[in-house]
C-alpha cells in the first residue's frame, strides 16, 4: 500500500527497510523513506549512536530513496529545555557525520509545534506541527514563549437544521441535562460524536454566530440561529480542538476514507 499510494514512510528497522525494497524493485519503481533518529524520546526510531550505519546499510537497498532524516523531541513544551537540547546536540552529532560522509538527506526535520514555536535552532528544512495547526498552544509556557500568535488552520461550520422556542422548565435533548430557564431559542446543528464533535463538550461548547458567541450546547443540540464551530471573526475565536483539550486532554485524528466519503474526525 505505502507504495502503490505514494507514501513515504519513516522506517528504522530493517524487515521493514527489506520489504519495502523488494516490493519496490518488484513494481519497477523506488519509495522514499525518511530515517527516524531516536535521540531520546525512546518511543521509536534508530539510536543515535547506531544511526550513521543504519543510514549507510540503508544506501545498499536498491529501490529505496533515501529523501529525510528526523527525530522528534519529548520535553519542548516544558520549561526545563535541558533535555530537548541534549537531543538537539545528539541530532546534530549524527547530521555532522553523515554530512562528513557526503550522506545527509536532502530534508532534515526535527520541530514539533513546540519547539517550531520557541526553538528556531531546531527548524533545520522543515518543521512538523501538528497541534498548533488547530491553533491549540502544546502548553501555557510555549503560550507565553511563542513570538507568533496561533489561529486554527481550519474551520468548521454547520447548517442550522432546527429553530424552535421553547418555554420554561423544558428540558432539551438526551438526558435534558439542560433546563430551559426562560422562553429561549432552540437550535440544532447536526453535529455529533460521530463528527469528532467530542461528548464531553455537552453544556460547555461554543459557536459563533457572525460575531456573536453562543454556549450552553446541551449533547448534541446547540442552542442558537446559525453557526460556525470553529471559526475566527475579527477578534472573537472559539474552537472545538481547544475546548475538547480543556476537557479531555484529547484531539480527534483524521481520519482518511477511501471513495467519496468524506473525512471524518474522530476523538
Ligand atoms: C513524530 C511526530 N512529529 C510531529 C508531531 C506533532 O507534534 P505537535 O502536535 O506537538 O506539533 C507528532 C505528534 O504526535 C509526532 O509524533
Amino acid at each position: 500500500m505505502i507504495i502503490d499510494y505514494q507514501l513515504t514512510p519513516s522506517v528504522y528497522e530493517p524487515t521493514l527497510c527489506n520489504t519495502l525494497s523488494r516490493t519496490a524493485q518488484a513494481k519497477g519503481t523506488s519509495v522514499k523513506v525518511h530515517l527516524d533518529v531516536d535521540t531520546g524520546m525512546n518511543r521509536g526510531g534508530i539510536w543515535y549512536t547506531e544511526a550513521v550505519d543504519f543510514l549507510k546499510w540503508l544506501t545498499s537497498l536498491d529501490g529505496i530513496e533515501i529523501e529525510g532524516v528526523f527525530t522528534h523531541f519529548a520535553t519542548a513544551d516544558q520549561p526545563d529545555k535541558s533535555h530537548v537540547h541534549l537531543q538537539l546536540e545528539r541530532f546534530k552529532s549524527v547530521l555532522s557525520n553523515l554530512s562528513e560522509l557526503n550522506l545527509r538527506p536532502p530534508i532534515v526535520h526535527a520541530a514539533n509545534s513546540a519547539a517550531a514555536l520557541t526553538l528556531s535552532d531546531s527548524h533545520f528544512d522543515t518543521v512538523r506541527v501538528g497541534l498548533s495547526l488547530y491553533g491549540v498552544y502544546p502548553s501555557s509556557e510555549v503560550r507565553r514563549a511563542s513570538p507568533v500568535s496561533l489561529r486554527p488552520a481550519l474551520s468548521w461550520k454547520a447548517r442550522l437544521i432546527c429553530l424552535r422556542q421553547s418555554m420554561q422548565g423544558e428540558g432539551v435533548s438526551y438526558g435534558r441535562t439542560y433546563i430551559v430557564d426562560k422562553p429561549t431559542w432552540l437550535a440544532t446543528l447536526p453535529v455529533g460524536y460521530a463528527d469528532g464533535y467530542s461528548r464531553a463538550l455537552s453544556n460547555r461548547g461554543e459557536a459563533l454566530i457572525g460575531r456573536q458567541s453562543v454556549n450552553r450546547s446541551e449533547r448534541f443540540a446547540w442552542m442558537g440561529p446559525s453557526f460556525g464551530l470553529h471559526r475566527r471573526k475579527g477578534n472573537r475565536q472559539i474552537s472545538p480542538y481547544a475546548s475538547a483539550m480543556r476537557e479531555t486532554w484529547r484531539l480527534p485524528s483524521i481520519r482518511l476514507q477511501k471513495r467519496r466519503e468524506p473525512s471524518r474526525m474522530r476523538f
